[in-house]
């Protein structure tokens, strides 16, 4: 197995696509696409992304810090790209930082999550950051998706009824 097919594999797991704001410790707005977010917990309300430990942006998401995830919407893929250039400043067409170390918000995204990072993991090349969710705020729309490193959009595929299911269970998928 080589890096290449590793990379290949992993982006057959389609997921959505977010941005991830904050504030970095020298008050820059920064901003990273990442399809890496994950629910952990209802209860208490956690959720967890990875971000490279070589990123410029680490330490605005050190343990204690505050971060906003925004899922994209279906017509936001230049954004994701815009946010997937390394070292990238806070573009013009995105809102402006926002007042104190309020993570900035990106408009038109379909939810923001807003948590603090509890703790944050050694994931060999990443840093797995375990966040405390605080806030949520959701508009719900087409969301963007993501497989074999191109963007799409969701098609409905409708099979039997999940309604039994979700009685039964109550993890963050239903
Ligand atoms: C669709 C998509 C998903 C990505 N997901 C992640 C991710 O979950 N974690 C991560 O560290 N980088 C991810 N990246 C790459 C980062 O966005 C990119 O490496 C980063 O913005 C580079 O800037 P930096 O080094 O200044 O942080 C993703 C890129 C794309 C296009």
């Amino acid at each position: 197995m080589n890096f290449r097919e590793l990379r290949d594999v992993f982006g057959l797991f389609t997921t959505g696509v977010t941005v991830v704001t904050a504030v970095g410790p020298d008050g820059e707005s920064v901003g990273i696409t990442a399809n890496s977010v994950t629910s952990v917990s209802l209860e208490p309300p956690l959720v967890l992304w990875c971000l490279a430990s070589a990123s410029s942006k680490l330490a605005a998401f050190a343990p204690g810090m505050p971060f906003a995830i925004h899922i994209l919407a279906a017509d936001q893929a230049e954004l994701a790209l815009q946010f997937a250039r390394r070292g990238t400043r806070w573009p013009d067409d995105a809102s402006p930082p926002g007042a104190a170390a309020s993570p900035p918000q990106v408009p038109g995204a379909i939810a923001r999550i807003e948590c603090r990072t509890t703790v944050w993991f050694e994931g060999g090349d990443h840093k797995i950051i375990l966040g405390a969710i605080e806030d949520l705020q959701a508009q719900p729309a087409a969301p963007l998706v993501f497989h074999a490193s191109r963007f799409g959009t969701f098609t409905d595929q409708p099979v039997a009824d999940l309604a039994p299911l979700q009685r039964r269970s109550s993890g963050p998928w239903d």
